[in-house]
C-alpha cells in the first residue's frame, strides 16, 4: 500500500517545489489548489498513478471529505504538508477587516479544520507525519504584517499542542519558518525592503524553496521519528 503524502497549495512557489521532490523520490503526493497551471499538468503526465491533484479551495470545509475518500482509495495517509498561505500586507489601523478575516481563514482556520480531518486516518494507522508550513514573521513580527504574523504564530501553536495528542499515535507535528523567499507570494515586495533584508543576513542572500524542501523531506523520513513539537527557523541566520 503506498504512503500518500497530502500537499495544501501544491500549484506553486514552495509547495510545488515540495511536490516534485518527495514525486521524485518515490512517495505518492495528494495536492490540491484553487487553480491549475502547466507545471502541475506536466508533472501529472509524469508520476501518472502517483500524483494525485484536485481543485479544491481551503475555505471550501465541505470538500474535505470528498478529496479524502479519493485519495484514501489510493493509500494509506502518511502526511500533511499544511503549506497552503497567502499574504496581504498593511498597516493594521486601515487594514481592510475582509483581508484580515480572510488571512485568518486560509491560513489557520482551515489548516486546523482540514488537519482535524486528516489525523483520523493517521491514528487509524497508528502513524503519521504533519508539517506546517509557519513563517519567520511569526517569531520577529514584521511591520504591515501584524494578521499574517498572527496566523503563522498560531500554526505554531497548532504545532505545538497537537503534538502533545498525538505523539502516543506515533504521530510528529514540526513547523518551518522560512525567512523571505522568492515566489509569487513576495513578488510584490518592495525592492529597497528585500535589499534591506539582505543585507540584515548574516548568509548575504535570499531564501530558495530548496532550502525548504530538504527540511520537509527530512521530516517524513525515520531519522526525524524523534522530532515533534518544534519549529525550524530557516532564515539565513537573519533572527
Ligand atoms: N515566500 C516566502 O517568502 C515565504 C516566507 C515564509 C513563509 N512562507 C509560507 O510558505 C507557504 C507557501 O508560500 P509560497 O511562497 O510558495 O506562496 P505561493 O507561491 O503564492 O503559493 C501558495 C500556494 O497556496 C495555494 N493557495 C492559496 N490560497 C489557497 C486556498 N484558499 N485554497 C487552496 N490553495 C490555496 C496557491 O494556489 P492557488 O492560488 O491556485 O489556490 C499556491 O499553490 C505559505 O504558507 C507562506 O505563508 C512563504
Amino acid at each position: 500500500m503506498h504512503k500518500i503524502i497530502i500537499v495544501s497549495g501544491a500549484s506553486k512557489g514552495l509547495g510545488f517545489g515540495i511536490t516534485e521532490r518527495l514525486l521524485s523520490k518515490g512517495w505518492m503526493v495528494a495536492g490540491f489548489s484553487r487553480k491549475t497551471n502547466k507545471k502541475v499538468i506536466d508533472l501529472k503526465k509524469k508520476y501518472k498513478k502517483k500524483f494525485i491533484f484536485e481543485l479544491m479551495d481551503i475555505k471550501n470545509y465541505s470538500r474535505y471529505e470528498k478529496f479524502l475518500d479519493k485519495i484514501k482509495k489510493k493509500g494509506s495517509i502518511y502526511g500533511l504538508i499544511n503549506n497552503a498561505g497567502t499574504v496581504n500586507e498593511d498597516l493594521l489601523v486601515r487594514q481592510n477587516d475582509k483581508h484580515i478575516k480572510n488571512l485568518l481563514e486560509i491560513n489557520l482556520l482551515a489548516p486546523i479544520l482540514f488537519t482535524k480531518k486528516v489525523i483520523k486516518y493517521m491514528m487509524i494507522n497508528s502513524s503519521g507525519r504533519i508539517v506546517n508550513i509557519s513563517s519567520i514573521v511569526a517569531k520577529s513580527g514584521y511591520k504591515g504584517t501584524v494578521a499574517y504574523s498572527s496566523t503563522k504564530s498560531g500554526l505554531e501553536g497548532m504545532t505545538r499542542a497537537l503534538s502533545r495528542e498525538l505523539g502516543g499515535k506515533n504521530i510528529t507535528v514540526n513547523s518551518i519558518a522560512p525567512g523571505y523567499m522568492k515566489t509569487d507570494l513576495t513578488k510584490n515586495m518592495n525592492p529597497k525592503k528585500l535589499a534591506q533584508i539582505i543585507r540584515r543576513t548574516p548568509l548575504k542572500r535570499a531564501g530558495d524553496i530548496k532550502d525548504i524542501i530538504g527540511i520537509v523531506e527530512f521530516l517524513l523520513n525515520k531519522e526525524a521519528s524523534y522530532i515533534s513539537g518544534q519549529s525550524i527557523l530557516v532564515d539565513g541566520g537573519l533572527t
